[in-house]
């Protein structure tokens, strides 16, 4: 709104100033703009003007918003306190997720309908569109892999309590190694991956 209406402005005082030079130049040389050319210019200049305001217009459509839409979905269920929660949410927000958040003082509930088995529980919970679970610190990179092949007879993965050094788990230079576990409907898990680094999260 405010750029629009600035174009406006600088569009405006554009066409002044050049009519201005135009009646000066008559006056000082004495000789006469054909009344033909200064229409001419003038719809040039409101054209010119117009498109820009239109073009403006056209994308000033909320891009966020829309390009927001496209994003991957998942829901995060964590209680209302837990920081390293939002941490590791604002970590798969940074990674090309678009993340809703619901505060539950009690996860147990949820996470036992889920399936997780006590053994592969962490912090929080996201549960994808198409219903994967990702238990815990989570990288997203492993959710993307995941998600863009998902292997047949899995919930979800999980990486079991909370690993020093997973995204949301920073502490200063600090890491643990740890495996990303895929979760089975027979309440099994197999290692889907292995991290040995920092490095390796991301
Ligand atoms: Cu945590
Ligand atoms: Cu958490």
């Amino acid at each position: 709104m405010t750029t629009r209406f600035t174009l406006k402005i600088y569009c405006i005082i554009f066409i002044i100033t050049i009519g201005g030079l135009m009646f000066s130049f008559q006056y000082l040389y004495k000789r006469s703009v054909s009344k033909g050319a200064l229409a001419f210019l003038f719809i040039i200049f409101i054209a010119g003007c117009s498109e820009i305001t239109t073009a403006k217009t056209a994308t000033s459509v909320n891009p966020e918003s829309q390009q927001k839409s496209l994003l991957p979905v998942l829901d995060v269920y964590k209680t209302p306190t837990c920081g390293c929660c939002q941490k590791w949410i604002d970590h798969i927000d940074d990674s090309g997720f678009q993340s809703i958040v619901h505060n539950r003082v009690d996860l147990t509930s949820l996470k036992m309908d889920m399936g997780i088995a006590p053994r592969y529980r962490s912090c929080h919970t996201a549960i994808s569109t198409e219903g994967y679970i990702f238990e815990g610190h989570v990288p997203a990179k492993f959710i993307q892999q995941f998600l863009a092949e998902a292997p047949k007879n899995a919930l979800g993965l999980s990486v079991p309590a909370m690993p020093v050094g997973t995204p949301g788990m920073e502490m200063g230079e600090r890491f643990m190694p740890y495996q990303v576990l895929l979760l089975k409907p027979d309440g099994l898990s197999e290692v889907y991956a292995m991290v040995n680094s920092y490095k390796e999260q991301f």
